[in-house]
């Protein structure tokens, strides 16, 4: 998501900052900025757009001093502007801070220190925490930090000065990534590894719940509770480029393993603390609308579009509600049918996908509220829209998304319950229950990808081969379509989705001794209906691999020739989970084909053209 850095020691540390931020330019971003102490006190400055903006900014007016804090903003609360870039400073602007993450309980934060004399100037839950440090500073910066965290709920990592404590840099995380880089006579931290690289390899890791406080000469390590923590330093021998992709072999794989991280903090903020009601406070579409919607239309293209496949199936399933499906290039030349009560949702997630700002434009001019699900909070897209519901899964860069599919699925499903908390089509109880196995996905995940190995040796097998089919019933059906795709898009292997039922209307022709089939089954009220189709793939020589729940392992390997196993989860978040090996599978296969995973021939990952 964002980058931080900061500095202290004798360096130029406006150079030191940038040089820093430039190591991160990579992950994207939409503004950047720089605070640091000069003679004159602590001055900012900061700037929408690229670095090269700030640098003009700064070759005016350079920040000369001994320790500064640095950051590039990816906009999650608030839209990419000068004001609403980090570092943020408290009105009184003897304190700055930059942060990552989110602050859940910002807005009634910032309700309680307007109420206390505060004032705000941007619209970001950042310049809530840099007012709460500030209104708790006894004259103990340490301390003060200390106390403003236990008001505040959610993910960050912070990098705090004070113009008090010239000789103190403070930096805490709490769930999201922070490193402190160890020099001689200078200290540095950074929210990733590349971010430093340039000066120093020794680091402390900083782990959640913890904070450290830097000086030129020294740092200290301890919880945010103020006990001191002794650590042994980390000695960094990734090179740059590995370093850039946190030592995994690509980005799509660590975007992969990012996947738990972009489900929390998608769901951050949306829950209510009682944990049985989902709040979506970003939305304009009031209750009344939601109550006279008469349809929904869906729209987008590729992976989000597969994303809109098991989000549209949700609402309809949750809420009753009439959904229809549009690859967004076909959407508005089939004049389709727009009334002011037809609620459009837009799905993409760089926000730039120029066919599905043209199916938005087109809903609009029909008289349509448009709802974006979208990754990129200030793109175009975004900023068309009536509403935004941003997913949280942080920069991806690698060409095949995976967890920008992923955390779109979870803004569905967040969505629909909403809609049906407002409609009254789920009990109180119902929705609970469903969040409360929303809230286990995570772990799950992690789970799952703990041990991937049996994904490795079947995609190292099906590597060998040219064709291959994906089945599936409802749900599983949209899912294998986006496995389909993952796999055709990085391994060039072809492949095809089919419903389950639908391959003996033509298909079933295709299979011959040996073809690949992959049977995906968690949708437990047509899973024998789906071994009936297994049966017909096998009955003409296809080599079936199954993908399912634990306990239907035995029984099924009574009619396919292998089988994986996914956790358990509730049909309607069945996706969330089994994306993952499909993902992983596509992975591999790429891999074992020699292929360029993250950059495959022929695409790109904003596609601005019709
Ligand atoms: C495939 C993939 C594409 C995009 C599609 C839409 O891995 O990433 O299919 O999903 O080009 O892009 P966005 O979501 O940016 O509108």
């Amino acid at each position: 998501m964002c980058g931080i850095v900061g500095y202290i020691g004798s360096r130029d540390t406006q150079a030191v900052l940038i040089e820093g931020l430039k190591k991160l330019e990579y992950r994207g971003y939409d503004s950047a900025g720089i605070a640091v102490f000069t003679p004159e006190g602590l001055k900012i400055s900061k700037s929408i757009g690229r670095l090269a903006n700030l640098e003009a900014k700064l070759e005016g007016a350079p920040l000369v001093g001994s320790a500064g804090i640095g950051h590039t903003r990816w906009a999650t609360h608030g839209k990419p502007s000068d004001v609403n870039s980090h570092p943020h400073a408290d009105h009184t602007q003897k304190f700055s801070v930059v942060h990552n993450g989110i602050v859940e309980n910002y807005l009634e934060l910032k309700e309680e220190l307007t109420g206390q004399g505060y004032i705000f100037v941007s619209e970001t839950d950042t310049e809530v925490i840099v007012n709460l440090i500030a209104r708790e500073y006894k004259g103990d910066i340490v301390k003060a930090v200390q106390e403003a965290v236990t008001y505040m709920r959610g993910a960050f990592a912070l990098g705090v000065l004070t113009e008090y404590e010239p000789n103190k840099l403070v930096a805490v995380r709490q769930a999201s990534p922070l490193v402190i880089g160890i020099g001689e006579g200078e200290n540095f931290i950074g929210s990733d590894i590349p971010a430093i690289l340039n000066y120093t390899r020794k680091v402390y890791i900083l782990n959640d719940g913890e904070m450290a406080v830097l000086t030129e000469n020294s740092v200290e390590l301890m919880t945010i509770e103020g006990n001191f923590i002794s650590r042994e330093m980390t000695d960094v021998e990734w090179d740059e480029v590995t370093a850039e992709k946190g030592g995994y072999d690509h980005f799509m794989l660590k975007e992969i393993h990012e996947q738990p991280k972009a489900y929390r903090d998608t769901m951050l903020g949306r829950i209510d603390a009682s944990g049985k009601k989902v709040v979506l406070p970003e939305l304009k579409l009031t209750d009344e609308q939601i109550k006279n919607i008469t349809n929904i239309h869906i729209v987008a293209c590729g992976t989000a579009y597969h994303a809109g496949l098991v989000g549209g199936s949700v609402i309809e399933q949750l809420v009753r509600i009439p959904v229809t499906f549009d690859v967004a290039s076909e959407y508005r030349y089939r004049s389709p049918l727009i009334t002011p009560q037809t609620l459009v949702i837009v799905v993409s997630q760089s926000g730039e996908t120029a066919d599905t700002l043209a199916a938005l434009r087109e809903a609009h001019d029909n008289g349509a509220h448009v709802i974006a699900i979208t990754n990129v909070v200030g793109s175009s897209i975004a900023r068309d829209a009536d509403d935004v519901i941003a997913t949280l899964a942080g920069p991806e860069i690698a060409v095949a998304s995976t967890k920008a599919y992923s955390s779109q699925l979870i803004a569905f499903y967040l969505f629909a319950l909403h809609m049906a908390q407002v409609r009254g089509t789920q009990t109180e109880a119902e929705v609970a229950h469903i969040i409360a196995a929303m809230q286990a996905l995570p772990e799950q995940v992690e789970k799952m990808l703990e041990n991937t190995d049996s994904i490795k040796t079947y995609a190292e097998e099906i590597s060998k081969h040219d064709h291959l089919f994906f089945i599936g019933r409802g749900m599983d059906y949209a899912v294998v379509q986006e496995g389909s795709l993952k796999l055709k898009e990085i391994s060039y292997i072809h492949s095809e989705a089919y419903a389950a039922g639908e391959l003996k209307h033509g298909t079933l022709a295709l299979i011959e001794e040996g073809i690949p089939v992959i049977a995906l089954l968690t949708q437990e009220h047509v899973l024998e209906k789906t071994v009936s189709n297994i049966k017909e793939v096998k009955a003409r020589g296809g080599a079936v691999m199954a993908i399912t729940y634990d306990e239907h392992v035995p029984n099924l390997l009574k009619s396919v020739d292998q089988a994986l196993a996914i956790p358990k989860t509730l049909p309607i978040l069945s996706a969330a989970l089994s994306v993952v090996p499909l993902q992983m599978l596509a992975y591999y296969a790429s891999l074992a084909r020699g292929l360029d995973v993250d950059k495959p021939r022929n695409l790109a990952k904003s596609v601005t053209v019709e």
